[in-house]
């Protein structure tokens, strides 16, 4: 049984968590002492043997991402922390912003100084006013106490930090549209190459790393790379934030190493709520292909998701029961990409349109069976063909939820509408009964 592994989320529990007192109390801050003590070169490298992987959806080796900067040019080179977390279910970064700010903010001190950088940027989601708050306010204690600011514990080394709110787009999480978003411009992914490691933010070399890829470095400076790749498996090393949401008797963030199963989570969390079983899931938010009750034991790391026909992504577990419709589920997350792409492209802007069109009239039992591959060829001709992933990930939710239940979609043809509106009222009028 694999248990979980609470380093990020150690200190969530404590009264006033997110302060730098309590930060430094438990121990917060030395890694960044011991990181200045020792060489950048150094540094990357043991970001490298750790095999810490972007913790942002794609699984890049964050110490490799490093390494791709051109050697130093005296000019400004950057760190972006990419905070914008947009993706439905996605949940783990704000969480962790809110209740731990100062272990975000000491891993952005020290890969800054093993990159060269002195001047990082948080990039954050606009409308979570709530978060943006506390970084300003986890950002002035740290200048205060020396951590940021002007000769860092008198090493010579200095870095400003700056927060940067969004105005709430999803594209702007695209590492080269938030890079464009900051830069002042509407928010839309650049051409690559140039990469933003040679060419990033103000055409500087860049690196743009997740919030908690970012995080997990003072605990690797801290406990070494032996003791991370100590966790998960031989290609996904390390420990990460499991977010379960939706119909789980005690959702909530669960630490645990990567390759745990969705069942060894779930009896941790007190299993699907009561009375109820678990239809379909997504592994890594609504971008990734969907499982089913068969993908219950599939090691959540990144080669078996992807063996198993997913991504591990983000992490971000949403549960659904069986009283759950799955075409109005993909018709919303649909809806959300229709209204999210950012239209560069045609590829993305007209097949999201069109797919919202056709997913919603299958919803309401007003499409016809060569709806269903009309929907998968078009799903076919943005999947690819796209500028960016967030094309690709508008059809995950519908080729797999075909896939899976293409019965169910049948099913509101014959009906003339979404059977689940009758058993859902009856569901609720049994918990009305219950509750009594
Ligand atoms: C539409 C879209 C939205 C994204 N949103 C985020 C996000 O909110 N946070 C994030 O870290 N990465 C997001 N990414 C991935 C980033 O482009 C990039 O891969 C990531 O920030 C790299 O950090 P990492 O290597 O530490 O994972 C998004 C990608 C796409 C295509
Ligand atoms: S895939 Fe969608 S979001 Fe990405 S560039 Fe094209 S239109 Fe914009």
């Amino acid at each position: 049984m694999t248990t979980l592994t609470p380093i990020l989320s150690a200190t969530w529990d404590d009264p006033r968590s997110w302060t730098l007192e309590t930060y430094e109390r438990a121990g917060g801050y030395a890694a960044l002492k011991k990181a200045l003590g020792m060489s950048k070169e150094d540094l990357v490298q043991l970001t490298k043997d750790s095999g810490l992987r972007g913790r942002g959806g794609a699984g890049f080796p964050t110490g490799m991402k490093w390494g791709f900067l051109p050697p130093p040019d005296g000019g400004p080179r950057y760190l972006v922390v990419n905070a914008d977390e947009s993706e439905p279910g996605t949940c783990k970064d704000i969480p962790l912003m809110m209740a731990n700010p100062q272990v975000l903010i000491e891993g952005v001190a020290i890969t800054s100084f093993a990159i060269g950088c002195d001047h990082a940027f948080i990039y954050l989601r606009g409308e979570v006013v709530h978060v943006y708050r506390r970084l300003l306010r986890a950002v002035e204690e740290a200048y205060a106490a020396g951590h940021l600011g002007k000769d860092i514990h008198g090493s010579g080394f200095n870095l400003d930090v700056t927060v940067h709110a969004g105005a709430g787009a999803y594209i702007c999480g695209e590492e080269t549209a938030l890079l464009d978003s900051l830069e002042g411009r509407r928010g839309q992914p650049r051409l690559k190459p140039p990469f933003p490691a040679v060419a990033g933010l103000y055409a500087r070399p860049t690196v743009v790393n997740n919030v908690e890829s970012i995080a997990s470095v003072p605990s690797i400076v801290s406990g070494g790379a032996d003791w991370f790749g100590g966790m998960g498996t031989e290609k996904s090393k390390g420990y990460g934030i499991f977010s379960l949401s939706g119909h789980v008797t005690r959702p909530g963030q669960y630490e645990a190493p990567l390759g745990i199963t969705l069942r060894e989570l779930l009896d941790m969390a007190g299993g699907i709520r009561n009375g109820h079983e678990l239809k379909f899931w997504t592994p890594g938010g609504s971008s990734t292909p969907l499982f089913t009750q068969e993908h219950l034991d599939v090691p959540l790391d990144f080669e078996s998701v992807g063996a198993a026909g997913s991504m591990l992504g983000t992490r971000a577990l949403q549960i659904f029961d069986e009283t759950t419709c799955v075409v109005r589920a993909v018709d919303r997350w649909t809806d959300f990409y229709k209204h999210e792409s950012c239209g560069k492209c045609t590829p993305c802007r007209e097949g999201t349109w069109w797919l919202k069109q056709i997913m919603g009239r299958l919803e309401h039992g007003q499409g016809t069976e060569e709806d269903l591959d009309k929907l998968l060829d078009i799903c076919d001709n943005v999947l690819g063909r796209a500028f960016c992933a967030l094309g690709d990930g508008a059809t995950s939710p519908i080729t797999s939820s075909i896939k899976y239940f293409r019965d169910e979609y049948v099913a509101h043809l014959t009906q003339g509408g979404c059977p689940f509106d009758r058993d859902a009222a009856t569901v609720f009028a049994t918990n009305q009964k219950v509750n009594a």
